[in-house]
């Protein structure tokens, strides 16, 4: 039996759906356990692309059961299509395989217009956010006034924290930001539709896990985001609302620290961010347009172009610390193919410093440059190799200084966007 949980070790988008789905061939239980559906993992079988942004990454492996812990933000609508939509696909039969917490809070068409009206209103600050109302949903969740799943089975529930909101909700959205009102009676309506559309996969999905782990079970959790998206130890404000660490496991799917096993960083071979905020390695030249082009850098939930630049050594030390990773995937490695030299920064400077820390303050990591190594690269094609030692050996001497440097061991690489197309050298789960 193994817990293993797997996050991102960058500003997300690193590949943890296709990981994940990969891993999943082994798992009783996927977890999701915080995040929402700002996530869009995209997980390709045999060619077939399916893209997921509520239902964790497992619903293509058949033995594995999906779980949305009480640390997700759910927003109904969106989990009612995505059922929908891996139901009519063939791959959800057994209704039993999706299980939604109750307490999981409530994504409601006023945290997403509030959610827009607020970063259009932050102008050259915008934190550049998805725009599905992730940051309003938990700050509703923490100010204690949010609306749960569970709510949205029973009818009295749901029109007390309707009510409970509306008034402060349409005074925000008209007056602070000129945007039309919601109204309470028809959202209501809907809510309640969506309830009984959900209620075959309301469970107390704790339990559940409680006994799986007991039973010597194999448990993923997935995270979503990523390190440095974490509203704690990420880029602060240009960050998510919810712990994206692997810390979050124990408090959003409700599982204590000593439950769990194993800790996998998933990172890409080199870097992308979406949205605003520092990322030092950042080429906004010939380099990162390159990578972009090649590496199809496009948001698979807003669709927006990712921003592209080198590996960052001190931020995956920085992930390592804070996530305890025990091993690494690093995909994307085919991408880096054609490279007549590879650079990883393996240091910052920071006011003429010479830094291997991540900074405090968001105003030092923003003056930082990074100081890089230039590796060989190598120009075949990987995407078909299944072995390591077939790799050529420039792509193994990156891999290993890499994992020389972070300190960590990469245990899976990544060589292509199909769950096949995955380097296993050693089995973590
Ligand atoms: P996630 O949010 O961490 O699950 O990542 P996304 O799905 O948002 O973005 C990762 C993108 O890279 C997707 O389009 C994947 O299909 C693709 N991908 C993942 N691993 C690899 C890989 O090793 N090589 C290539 N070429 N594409 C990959
Ligand atoms: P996955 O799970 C990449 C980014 C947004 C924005 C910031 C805040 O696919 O890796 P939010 O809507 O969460 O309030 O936006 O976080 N962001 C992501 N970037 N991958 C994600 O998820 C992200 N989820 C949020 O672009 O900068
Ligand atoms: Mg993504």
């Amino acid at each position: 039996m193994t817990a293993l949980v797997a996050v991102g070790a960058q500003w997300g988008d690193e590949g943890k759906g296709k990981i994940v789905d990969s891993l999943a061939l082994s798992a009783d239980l996927v977890v999701r356990f915080q995040g929402g559906n700002n996530a869009g993992h995209t997980l390709i079988v045999d060619g077939q692309k399916t893209v997921l942004h509520l239902v964790p990454s497992g619903i293509l492996q058949q033995r594995a059961v999906n779980l949305i812990g009480p640390g997700v933000v759910v927003d109904p609508k969106v989990l009612v299509e995505e059922i929908e939509k891996v139901t009519a696909q063939g791959a959800l039969r057994d209704p039993a395989r999706v299980r939604v917490s109750g307490r999981a809070h409530v994504i409601t068409p006023w945290h997403v217009a509030l959610d827009k009206a607020r970063d259009e209103a932050r102008r050259e600050g915008a934190i550049g956010t998805t725009g599905r109302g992730i940051g309003p949903s938990y700050e509703d969740k923490v100010a204690r006034r949010g609306i749960r799943v569970a709510d949205l089975l029973d009818a009295e529930s749901l029109r007390a924290a309707v009510d409970r909101n509306a008034a402060e909700k349409n005074r925000e959205l008209t007056q602070v930001h000129g945007w039309e009102p919601i109204d309470a009676d028809a959202l209501f309506e809907e809510l309640l539709d969506l309830g009984q559309k959900l209620e075959a996969y309301v469970d107390h999905t704790g339990r559940i896990l409680d006994q799986a782990l007991r039973a010597g079970k194999n448990v993923l959790f997935e995270g979503a985001q990523g390190t440095f998206l974490d509203i704690d130890h990420g880029t602060y404000p240009y960050v998510t609302s919810s712990n994206c660490v692997a810390g979050a496991v124990c408090t959003g799917a409700g599982v204590g620290p000593t439950r769990i096993d194993q800790v996998l960083g998933i990172t890409k071979a080199y870097t992308t961010r979406v949205g605003g905020g520092p990322f030092p390695t950042e080429d906004e030249g010939a380099g990162g347009q390159w990578l972009g082009e090649k590496g199809l850098e496009f948001g698979a939930t807003t669709g927006r172009k990712r921003r592209c630049g080198w590996l960052d050594i001190v931020v995956l030390r920085e992930a390592a610390i804070v996530n305890g990773f025990t091993s690494l995937a690093l995909n994307k490695l085919d991408i880096l193919s054609g490279l007549a030299e590879v650079p990883l920064a393996c240091a910052w400077r920071i006011d003429g410093k010479l830094t291997y820390d991540f900074p405090m303050t968001l105003q030092e990591l923003t003056r930082a440059e990074p100081i890089y190594e230039a590796l060989p690269g190598w120009s075949e094609d990987i995407s078909g190799v299944r072995e390591y030692d077939r790799l050529p050996d420039n792509a193994r001497r990156y891999v290993e200084r890499v994992e020389a440097l972070v300190e960590v061991p990469v245990d899976v690489i990544s060589i292509g966007p199909d769950r096949d197309q995955t380097i296993y050298r050693r089995t973590i789960f």
